[in-house]
């Protein structure tokens, strides 16, 4: 199941407005430390999406942004458990970012897949449930 669209912006203020003109609730502001990020969430019905504003500029939204310009960064998937999915993507092979689960946003749980491994998209998996 789709969790969320993550798309980097320079700025949530300017970003969120869309959102907020379309009649969408868009979440207070939240900063995840570890990830250099700024970033609020547009809820739709089951998913969501996150605007992600680099807080540090050695952050890797700062560098994506720097590379690529405003745009689409990453997709999240929902699976039922984190811990045996990774498992299995290790064992078969599929390059992840970083080899831990992290914590983030929320308190979700989170591994990437590298773009290499899916299609040229960065892959967010998070656990259902949280
Ligand atoms: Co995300």
């Amino acid at each position: 199941m789709l969790d969320h669209l993550g798309i980097a912006v320079k700025s949530l203020t300017a970003a969120k407005e869309i959102y907020e003109k379309l009649g969408l609730s868009v979440s207070a502001e939240e900063v995840v430390p570890s990830e250099g990020v700024r970033l609020v969430m547009v809820p739709l019905g089951a998913s969501r999406i996150e605007l992600l504003e680099p807080a540090s500029e050695d952050s890797p939204i700062a560098r994506f942004l720097a590379k690529r310009g405003e745009g689409l960064h990453h997709i999240c998937l929902r699976v039922p458990d984190l811990v045996a999915t990774v498992h299995k993507l290790k064992a078969d092979g599929v390059r992840l970012v970083s080899d831990t689960i992290k914590t983030g946003a929320g308190g979700h749980r989170y591994v990437f897949v590298h773009p290499s491994s899916a299609g040229g998209v960065l892959l967010e998996l998070v656990e259902s449930g949280h």
